[in-house]
């Protein structure tokens, strides 16, 4: 018996014709799964607890502390908070924090050095030392913006 060779080669074609759909299909199915990430703002939640009283704790309470702490402020863990909102400032006429309002807090224009400018005196702070970054006055700024909650 002969055997056709129409068939043969008949046969042929459709194995390549798998194999290159096959390797066609497994290229196609490549998928991208790089997934893009969103840093999300921390705006929303500055934490005067967490964020702002370690600023103080690192810049400020070397000074602002105890009973004889420069013009008043006591700015360590427990003080803080009850010396700065709603208190006014003894270098202006400004509350040291206005809640809500950043630029009539004396605090913000003594980081900024705008202190002069509010009628107010003295240095910027923290006093003799290079000013705070940016990042970090950004910080302060949010939260009295928020309403300086004592969160
Ligand atoms: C090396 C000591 C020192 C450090 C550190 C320091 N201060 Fe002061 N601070 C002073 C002195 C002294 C005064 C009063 C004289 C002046 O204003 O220049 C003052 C005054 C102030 C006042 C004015 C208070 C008022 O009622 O008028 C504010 C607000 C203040 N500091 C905030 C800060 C903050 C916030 C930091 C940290 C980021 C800081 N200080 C770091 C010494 C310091």
């Amino acid at each position: 018996m002969k055997r056709k060779p129409g068939i043969f080669l008949c046969g042929l074609g459709i194995l390549l014709a798998a194999g290159l759909i096959t390797g066609c299909s497994s290229t196609s199915n490549t998928s991208t799964s790089a997934t893009s990430s969103i840093t999300t703002s921390s705006a929303s939640g500055v934490l005067f607890a967490n964020d702002i009283q370690t600023i103080f704790n690192l810049n400020c309470v070397i000074c602002h502390q105890g009973a004889n702490a420069p013009a008043g402020l006591n700015l360590a863990v427990n003080s803080a908070y009850k010396n700065l909102v709603n208190v006014k400032s003894n270098e202006s006429p400004l509350m040291r924090v206005s809640p809500g309002a950043p630029d009539k807090s004396y605090l913000l224009n003594k980081l900024l050095g705008t202190q002069g400018n509010a009628g107010g005196s003295g240095a910027q702070m923290p006093y003799g030392a290079p000013p705070l970054s940016q990042a970090q006055i950004t910080l302060i700024q949010q939260w009295i913006s928020q309403g300086a909650p004592n969160n």
